[in-house]
C-alpha cells in the first residue's frame, strides 16, 4: 500500500519516496518484499502522485495498481482485488514500514499458511503504541484476535493496550475479499479500514490471529518527520554496527552517516562526522576523516581522505592522499599514490601513479600522466564559454605555480614549465616552456621617486 498522501509529514512530495538510511521507504519495502516472493507477484498500490511513485522504482519489475481515490487502507486492499485474482494468498505490506526483515515476512507467511489462518496480523509491543492500531486479544495467552481498534476510537482502557498492529498482514485471499465488501466508513476518519476486517473475520469464526514480531524497531512506521529521522537513525546505526562487527573502525557512529549500500573493507578506519553515501565502496586500510562527504565514491586500498573532502562519483586507487579541503567532481581518477591537497577541485581527469597537485588548482577534463607534478594554483583553463577542451599533461611533467593552461594543450613526457606561464601552445617533450612577461629593473627608482616627491613645490 502506497497510495496515501503522508499529510502528517506536511510534505510536497508523496510519503513512500521520503527517504530513509539514503532510500526511498518504498524502495525498502519493495526490496524487502522481493527477497521472499518474485518481483512479478509483487503488486504496488499507488494512487496520490501515482506517477511519480511508479517512475520511482520502475526498474523494480513490479506491477502497479491504481487507488484513483485513497479512501483508507481497506479501500486499497479492495482496488486490488482483480489484480489478486489468481492467488490464494496475499501478504499486505505498507508503503511507510520499512524497517521489516524478509525473514519475519517468511514467519509471518509459514505461520499463517501452518495454522489455516483466514488472517495473520504482524505485531509488536511498542515502547510507545500511541498513534497505531492496538490488538485486542480474544484472552490473555490466546493468539486469536478479537478486533484491531484504531487510536481514534479506543475505548478507555484500551489506551493502556500496548500491543501494535504493524499494518503487514498475512490473507487467505478467499477470506479477505469475502468481507471487504462490509467495511464501511463509520469511524473519525470516515475512511474504509483494513483493520475491520480482522473483526469482521472473527465474527465468522474465522481464524484470526497474531504474530509477535521479535524486534519492535522492524514494524515502526513513518507518519510524521520525528519518526522519520528515528527509522533513519535506527538504521544508520544498524549498519554502522554491521560495518564494525566486520572489522572497521568507526570513532563515535552516532555521528556517522552510512548508506545501505555502501561496503567498506576491514581495518578501515572511518573519524566522526563522515558522511558515506549511495554507492561508495571503500578499501582496506583507508582512513576517512572528519567531514568528509563521499557520494558514489570508489576508494582501493590504503587510501588517505583527510578532513573536509566532497568527493563525487569519483575514483582514488591505492595509497592515493586526498584532501583537506579537497572537491573531486564527477569522473574524476586519481592514480596509486597520488596526491590532491588542499583547496583543489578536480572534474573528469586521469591522474596517473604518484603524480601530485597539492595546493590551490583546478584541473578540469585532463589527462595526467605518472610523476607529474602540479604546481601550487595552477589552472586548466578547459571552457572556451561555449565548449570544454581537454588539457593533456604526459608522464613526469613539472608544472610551475600559477600556471595556466589553456586548452587544448599538450604537455609533452618530461617537459618542464616555469612559474606564472600561460600555456596556450602544446610543448614538447623534454623543453622548457616560458609564458609570461619578462621581469624589469629599475634600481633606485623608489628612492628617486620620494626624493621627488619631497622637493617642495614652486
Ligand atoms: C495503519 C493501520 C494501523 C497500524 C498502522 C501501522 C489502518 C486503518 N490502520 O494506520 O492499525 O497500526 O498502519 O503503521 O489500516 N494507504 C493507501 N491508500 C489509502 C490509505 C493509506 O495506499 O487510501 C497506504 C499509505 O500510503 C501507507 C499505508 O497505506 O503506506 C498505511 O496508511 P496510513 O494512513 O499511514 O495508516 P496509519 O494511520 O498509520
Ligand atoms: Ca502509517
Amino acid at each position: 500500500m502506497a497510495a496515501g498522501k503522508g499529510t502528517r509529514l506536511k510534505s510536497q512530495h508523496p510519503k513512500v519516496l521520503h527517504k530513509i538510511g539514503g532510500k526511498a521507504l518504498l524502495e525498502h519495502v519493495i526490496g524487502t518484499a522481493a527477497q521472499v516472493v518474485a518481483p512479478s507477484d509483487i503488486f504496488v498500490i499507488v494512487g496520490h502522485e501515482a506517477e511519480r511513485v511508479t517512475h520511482s522504482v520502475r526498474d523494480a519489475g513490479v506491477n502497479f495498481v491504481v487507488q484513483a481515490e485513497q479512501r483508507g487502507t481497506g479501500h486499497a486492499i479492495k482496488s486490488a482485488q482483480q489484480a489478486l485474482s489468481g492467488y490464494d494468498h496475499v501478504l499486505v505490506l505498507s508503503g511507510d514500514v520499512p524497517l521489516i526483515r524478509p525473514q519475519t515476512l517468511e514467519r509471518l507467511r509459514d505461520f499463517h499458511l501452518a495454522r489455516g489462518a483466514a488472517m495473520a496480523v504482524l505485531t509488536a509491543l511498542a515502547p510507545d503504541p500511541h498513534g497505531y492500531g492496538r490488538v485486542v486479544r480474544r484472552q490473555r495467552n490466546s493468539d486469536q484476535i478479537a478486533a484491531i481498534v484504531e487510536q481514534k476510537m479506543l475505548k478507555p482502557g484500551q489506551e493502556k493496550i500496548r500491543e501494535i498492529n504493524s499494518g503487514i498482514y498475512a490473507f487467505s485471499a478467499a477470506a479477505l475479499f469475502g468481507v471487504i465488501d462490509q467495511l464501511t466508513t463509520n469511524n473519525p476518519a470516515g475512511e474504509y479500514y483494513l483493520t475491520d476486517v480482522a473483526g469482521l473475520l472473527t465474527a465468522r469464526n474465522h481464524a484470526v490471529l497474531a504474530l509477535e514480531a521479535a524486534e519492535p524497531v522492524e514494524v515502526l512506521g513513518v507518519n510524521s518527520r520525528a519518526e522519520l529521522a528515528r527509522l533513519d537513525a535506527a538504521l544508520r546505526s544498524a549498519k554502522c554496527n554491521l560495518l564494525m562487527a566486520s572489522g572497521v573502525t568507526i570513532y563515535q557512529p552516532e555521528t556517522v552517516v552510512i548508506d545501505a549500500d555502501v561496503t567498506v573493507g576491514q581495518d578501515t578506519v572511518i573519524e566522526p562526522f563522515v558522511q558515506l553515501l549511495g554507492r561508495t565502496t571503500v578499501g582496506r586500510d583507508c582512513r576517512i576523516r572528519s567531514y568528509s562527504v563521499l557520494t558514489n565514491v570508489e576508494l582501493g586500498d590504503e587510501v588517505e581522505i583527510k578532513p573536509g573532502c566532497v568527493i563525487t562519483d569519483s575514483r582514488a586507487e591505492r595509497g592515493a592522499v586526498l584532501g583537506p579541503f579537497s572537491h573531486l567532481r564527477p569522473g574524476s581518477n586519481v592514480g596509486e599514490g597520488a596526491h590532491l591537497g588542499a583547496f583543489v577541485e578536480t572534474k573528469k581527469i586521469r591522474m596517473g601513479r604518484g603524480s601530485k597537485a597539492n595546493h590551490l588548482t583546478y584541473l578540469g577534463d585532463a589527462e595526467i600522466g605518472a610523476g607529474v607534478n602540479v604546481g601550487a594554483g595552477t589552472i586548466t583553463c578547459n571552457y572556451d564559454g561555449s565548449h570544454k577542451h581537454t588539457t593533456v599533461i604526459e608522464d613526469h611533467v613539472f608544472v610551475g605555480s600559477d600556471t595556466t593552461l589553456v586548452a587544448p594543450v599538450t604537455i609533452g613526457r618530461g617537459a618542464y614549465i616555469g612559474a606564472a606561464s600561460c600555456i596556450t601552445e602544446d610543448v614538447p617533450e623534454d623543453s622548457l616552456a616560458l609564458g609570461r612577461a619578462r621581469q624589469t629593473v629599475k634600481p633606485g627608482w623608489v628612492r628617486e621617486r620620494r626624493a621627488a616627491a619631497a622637493k617642495p613645490k614652486p
